[in-house]
């Protein structure tokens, strides 16, 4: 579906990363609706609303009053140890909550796109592709694959994209492992960095540009939206660390499991981008070069 300058598109968690960045990228092409839950804020040019998903009886009447054209769902308990420690409430908002939008989206005729996770993976096998079966390690995993399904049972025409490790620059009020990595060694304070926890990290520009493409491509069903290399948390610090002139020696590298997790993270999550770099004609940026352009926007203060 193109995106038409009529059109009005919702994107739920507008305060978040990826929520923050794609309803940027869309203002201005079309009236952009964006919703937040704790933190009031969003790009400009994007209306602003308050949704909390755990008030389930206010989400069909919210979406009702701004009747969108496509709805864009990434409101999320993403921390995984907060969603293991609460699961009644991981469950409230990233299951219940979704198959509440999609009932709203059936109901009103629109377009519905879903974030999900590579953490739907055990992570046993690595480089996943969309017909490997899912075998969550943690209730954020288990919460986001129900998502996926109730979703898919109500809009079997939805688009469904998993996606990796998000890195770049966040809302005002939200992070990425980047920014992290910023935060912590620009202190000169050390960082422990896992060596074996393999991912295909994706630049949030990257993962906007591709939802919009899929948009355009009316892309239908399950795809991995990923970055173009698999790369470990302590790799992927090395090179931000190499980019943005940060003291690699304050990278303290550890194995997952010598760390105290609540929540079971898989070793190797990386997915398998392939079907949709091939239906949609997507071309992930190389890590190197992103993070070349990132520091560079860093410097000149542009990423705000
Ligand atoms: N970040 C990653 O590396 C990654 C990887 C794979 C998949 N994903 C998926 O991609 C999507 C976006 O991730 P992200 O990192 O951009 O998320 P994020 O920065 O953690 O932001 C989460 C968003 O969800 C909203 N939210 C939280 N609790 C809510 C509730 N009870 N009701 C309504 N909204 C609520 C937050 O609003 P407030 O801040 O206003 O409370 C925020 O806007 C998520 O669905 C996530 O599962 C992310």
């Amino acid at each position: 579906m193109k995106i038409a300058s009529s059109h009005t598109v919702l994107v739920t968690g507008v305060s978040g990363t990826l929520g923050w960045n794609l309803s940027r990228r869309l203002a201005g092409r079309c009236r952009v609706v964006g919703t937040f839950c704790s933190h009031k804020v969003a790009p400009s040019s994007v209306e602003a609303i308050g949704l909390d998903l755990r008030n389930i009886d206010r989400v069909a009447d919210a979406i009702r009053s701004i009747k969108p054209h496509i709805i864009i769902h990434l409101a999320a308990l993403t921390h995984p140890d907060v969603c293991e420690e609460n699961p009644q409430v991981a469950f409230a908002i990233n299951r219940d909550g979704t198959r509440e939008i999609a009932l709203a989206a059936e109901t009103l005729g629109a377009k519905l796109v879903f974030a999900s996770t590579d953490l739907v993976f055990d992570g046993s096998k690595g480089n996943y592709c969309e017909d490997d079966e899912a075998h969550p390690l943690s209730v954020y995993g288990k919460s986001k694959l129900e998502a996926e399904r109730a979703l898919l049972d109500i809009c079997p025409d939805a688009f469904v994209f998993r996606t990796s490790l998000i890195y770049g620059f966040g809302s005002p009020v939200s992070g990425t492992f980047l920014t992290a990595l910023l935060q912590r060694l620009g202190k000169g304070e050390s960082m422990k960095v896992f060596t074996d926890q393999k991912r295909s990290p994706i630049l949030v520009d990257d993962l906007a540009r591709a939802i919009v493409l899929a948009l355009e491509k009316d892309l239908t069903g399950r795809y991995h939206i990923a970055g173009s290399e698999v790369l470990t948390r302590y790799e992927f610090a090395r090179l931000v660390c190499e980019a943005f002139g940060l003291d690699e020696t304050l990278l303290v590298p550890i194995k997952m499991a010598e760390f105290d997790y609540v929540a079971k993270r898989p070793l190797d999550s990386s997915l398998d981008g392939t079907r949709f770099r091939h239906v949609s004609g997507f071309t992930p940026t190389p890590t190197v070069s992103a993070l070349g352009r990132l520091a560079e926007n860093y410097r000149n203060q542009k990423w705000k």
